[in-house]
């Protein structure tokens, strides 16, 4: 079979475009942890604040040393608001919203979750610096949207 010149330089751009699409995707989601959130469970968002793990909404210390941080997405902030956390553990972010979709990302960390009214959304994050991190909503839900953030403070052990 022959192949024109120009046709094998085209074969081979298109083949190199897709190892190289394919590997920016394998290290981003294998090296660089860029994840889907997990979890998907269904709540009721009528009545987020009576079910658990809603009811009782913060920051908790697990029996293996981590921790679990509880939060409720709602226009225009997040329930409860500013937080403190240990530095260099294991954190699992749990997130619903008691009205329309919103997001909670942590600027500069890979968490970058929906908060959806009926599911339950969950991704782990341990922040290696201590410091003030900031979180926004970067899902359009309201007049109020761009006001839609809080902060973690991250604490040394
Ligand atoms: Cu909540 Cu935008």
């Amino acid at each position: 079979m022959h192949l024109h010149k120009y046709e094998k330089i085209w074969l081979i751009f298109g083949i190199m475009a897709l190892i190289i699409f394919l590997s920016v995707v394998g290290v981003s989601a294998f090296h660089q942890g860029h994840t889907p959130s997990g979890g998907h469970k269904k709540i009721d968002p009528e009545k987020v604040s009576e079910t658990a793990p809603f009811d009782q909404p913060g920051v908790h210390e697990k029996e293996d040393g981590t921790y679990e941080v509880v939060m409720v997405g709602k226009a225009f902030g997040y329930d409860p608001g500013k937080i403190q956390v240990p530095a260099g553990k294991e954190i699992m972010f749990t997130v619903t919203s008691s009205d329309v979709v919103h997001s909670f990302s942590i600027v500069g960390t890979n968490v970058n979750m929906m908060v959806v009214p009926g599911e339950i959304n969950h991704k782990k994050h341990t922040f290696q610096e201590p410091g003030t991190y900031l979180v926004i909503c970067n899902e359009y839900c309201g007049s109020g949207h761009h006001f839609m953030s809080t902060e973690i403070e991250v604490v040394e052990q």
